[in-house]
């Protein structure tokens, strides 16, 4: 299973994608709305502000409007002394006015922002600015007349400002603040929220992750006892689930699925069973009336060569059914095996003599390679039927002057026979089928054999059910090599 094919991958990245699209989404709308609230209330507050300084100037510049010539003059002077500002107390003639920017100043002093003031004439010159503004002075000439406007604007050192700002008959009123606070406020606010979102996505893949695990490890469990499950134990079934939910329906429908498989399995078996054991009586019989017919002296020769014929083709069909009702016992379990010690170096002695009655008129050299005494608990009919039909084999599919040779050894705990021929060998894409039944190679340009191609399916039933193995080696037009492999007794 690799990463990008599990659905816990894919669960957890679609989860930590939404979480990541929903926290980005929050982040931006909560930045935006505070945004705007810090925004509404700065514009409120110096609002408020340009209205304090205009009320409160207002009826005392009145008063104060005579000597402002005079203050002029002085403040001219002042400023090409020193540049200093605010205006100070002492530079003022009058006590009203020198009360004036003082109480502005102390109301500046007292206001939590920093906030910058500066007030002129009408004639544009300096009456007054905050100490937070230096000795810089806001440019702005777009100033209303007894209303309050508020933008936003640049000053020289191109910071941004928000500014109100009014005029009455006698002064200008600008009231302005550094938006950078603002945003500074703001990043204060959100600089938590960059470091806590990923930590939160984290969280989210970690536990995303741990989740989908949970949630999915009895897929697995499904997912390795199905595959546990073949034709030849369909009576399990997979581990029924604790709770109803989709995996424990999913189970009962495979269940369900698996047991409505082996109610046909059976019907088949039983059908084929029912066949060949029907077919068997008949065809004995058949034979037996031939052979009878045979002992008759009064055939004449093309009859006889007839029934002759006739009797070698029931004699075939005979072993076809014989080998299907052995295949069709075996997968049923119906088929006993009776085990005991096998000294398999005296069956090989037999069956190099069989190969030679076998081999009969075909000129094939039957050799015995080295033979080891080696015992092995097993079924002695039934090892003996499979290794006559692995040499049965090498010497029906190798022409003549061709070698069958056999070995057998004994190798880790294993029994190890060999039959090696040089026949005509298997194509490659045929290997892998050989021990299917009824599979038979059609050879190119080699006339066939005959046979119905369940030997090598019941040889390799026979390995299996003394725990062995069955392996072939082959090369085209060259020959094969069949090892069986056997764990000794
Ligand atoms: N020693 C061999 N050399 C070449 N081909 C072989 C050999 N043994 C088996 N085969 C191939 O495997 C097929 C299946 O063998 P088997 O099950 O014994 O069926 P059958 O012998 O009845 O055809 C054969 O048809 C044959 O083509
Ligand atoms: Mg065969």
């Amino acid at each position: 299973m690799t990463l990008f094919h599990s659905i816990r991958t894919r669960l957890t990245l679609w989860y930590t994608a939404l979480l990541g699209a929903t926290l980005l989404g929050f982040g931006a709308t909560a930045y935006l709305l505070t945004r705007s609230i810090l925004l509404n209330n700065l514009d409120r507050s110096l609002r408020n502000e340009v209205a304090w300084v205009n009320e409160f100037i207002e009826p005392k510049a009145r008063k104060v409007r005579l000597k402002r010539a005079a203050l002029l003059e002085l403040q001219e002077l002042k400023r090409a002394a020193t540049a200093l500002s605010p205006v100070d107390s002492s530079d003022v003639a009058t006590v009203e006015t020198d009360q004036i920017w003082n109480q502005i100043y102390q109301h500046t002093l007292l206001s939590p922002r920093r906030q910058f003031i500066q007030i002129l004439d009408r004639n544009g010159d300096l009456l007054y600015r905050s100490p937070s503004l230096e000795n810089q002075t806001i440019a702005f000439a777009d100033i209303p007349y007894r209303t309050i406007n508020i933008i936003t604007i640049r000053d020289e050192q191109n910071r941004e400002l928000r500014l109100a700002s009014t005029q009455n008959d006698f002064v200008k009123i600008v009231v302005a603040y550094p938006l950078a606070d603002l945003t500074e406020a703001l990043g204060d606010i959100f600089s938590n929220f960059g470091t806590m979102a990923p930590l939160a996505l984290l969280v989210s893949i970690i536990g995303g992750w741990f989740l989908a695990h949970k949630s999915l490890k009895p897929v697995a469990a499904l997912t390795s006892s199905a595959r546990a499950i073949t034709a030849r134990n369909l009576s399990q079934r997979l581990p029924r689930q604790k709770v109803d939910d989709e995996l424990g329906r999913l189970t009962e429908t495979f269940n369900d699925m698996i047991a409505r498989l082996q109610e046909s399995f059976a019907q088949i078996q039983q059908f084929s069973a029912d066949a060949s054991h029907e077919l068997r009586t008949p065809l004995t019989i058949m034979r037996g009336e031939i052979e009878v017919a045979l002992r008759s002296k009064r055939l004449t020769k093309s009859t006889r060569e007839l029934l002759i014929s006739v009797h070698d083709e029931l004699i075939r069909l005979s072993s076809i059914v014989e080998s299907l009702m052995t295949l069709v016992k075996s997968e049923s379990g119906r088929l006993a095996f009776r085990f005991d010690n096998v000294e398999l170096h005296r069956m090989i002695g037999e069956i190099l003599e069989d190969a030679q009655i076998l081999a009969g008129r075909k000129e094939i050299h039957i050799s015995a390679g080295q033979i080891e005494p080696v015992t092995v608990r097993g079924d002695a009919v039934r090892l003996r039927q499979l290794f006559l039909n692995l040499v049965e084999n090498a010497i029906k599919y190798t022409p003549n002057e061709g070698t069958v040779s056999m070995s057998l050894r004994q190798m880790n705990g294993n029994a190890v026979f060999h039959v090696s021929d040089t026949g005509i060998g298997i194509p490659k894409k045929d290997l892998k089928k050989i021990f299917d039944r009824f599979y038979r190679v059609k050879h190119d340009g080699i006339p066939d054999a005959g046979g119905s191609g369940l030997g090598l399916a019941i040889a390799r039933w026979i390995a299996q059910a003394h725990h062995g193995t069955i392996e072939v080696k082959t090369q085209p037009r060259k020959g094969s090599t069949f090892t069986v492999t056997l764990p000794l007794s």
